[in-house]
C-alpha cells in the first residue's frame, strides 16, 4: 500500500491544503493528513479544533485519514509506514526551506518527499494570511471551507465595546 503523508500545522485548513490532499489521494492508496503537536506555537485553533475541521473538510475523501503527531516527522512517517511526504509548493519562496527539510528528512531516515505544484488558484494562499485578513474583519469566503469561515468569524469577533 502506498501511503502519502501531508504534514502541517493546519491553523486552519485552507482550500490550498485541501487541493493538495485531494490530488495526493489520486496518486496514493492512502493519505494521512498529520497535524503537528507543537507546544512552542500559539495557534488560533486548538489541536482538537484543527483536527475536527480537517475531518469535516475531508469527509467525502475515502482514502484520507486525519491524525496528529509530535516529535520528528520522520519517526512518525516510519511508524505509519509512509511511502512519501507530500507537500505543495506555492512559489520559489517556499522552495529553499522545503528543500532543506526534504533533504534533512532523507538524511535522517531515508524518507522521500514529493512536491506538488500548488494550483495557481491558491498560489497566494496561506493559513497565516487567512487569519490576518479574518482578524482585521476581511472576508475569507472561498479561501477556506464555509464552516471554517464561520469558525474564523467566531474566533476573531470583537467583543462589543
Ligand atoms: O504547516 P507548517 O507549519 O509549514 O508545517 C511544518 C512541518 C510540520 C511540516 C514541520 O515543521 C515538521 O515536519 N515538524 C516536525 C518536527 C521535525 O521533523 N523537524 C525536522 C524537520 S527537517
Amino acid at each position: 500500500m502506498r501511503t502519502a503523508c501531508c504534514p502541517g500545522t493546519y491553523d486552519p485548513v485552507t482550500n490550498g491544503h485541501l487541493d493538495i490532499v485531494a490530488r495526493a489521494s489520486k496518486c496514493f492508496d492512502r493519505v494521512i493528513v498529520a497535524v503537528l503537536i507543537n507546544p512552542a506555537k500559539q495557534p488560533m485553533f486548538t489541536l482538537e479544533e484543527r483536527l475536527a475541521m480537517l475531518k469535516e473538510a475531508t469527509v467525502g475523501m475515502a482514502s484520507v485519514e486525519i491524525d496528529a503527531f509530535s516529535g520528528l516527522l520522520v519517526d512518525y512517517a516510519r511508524r505509519r509506514e509512509v511511502t512519501a511526504i507530500v507537500k505543495g509548493l506555492r512559489a520559489v519562496s517556499d522552495f529553499d526551506y522545503e528543500l532543506q527539510m526534504a533533504q534533512m528528512n532523507y538524511r535522517l531516515a531515508g524518507v522521500d518527499t514529493m512536491f506538488m505544484t500548488t494550483n495557481p488558484t491558491w498560489s497566494y494562499l496561506s493559513s497565516s494570511l487567512v487569519k490576518d485578513v479574518a482578524r482585521h474583519g476581511g472576508d475569507v469566503t472561498g479561501l477556506v471551507p464555509d464552516f471554517v469561515v464561520t469558525r474564523l468569524r467566531e474566533r476573531t469577533a470583537q467583543p462589543p465595546a
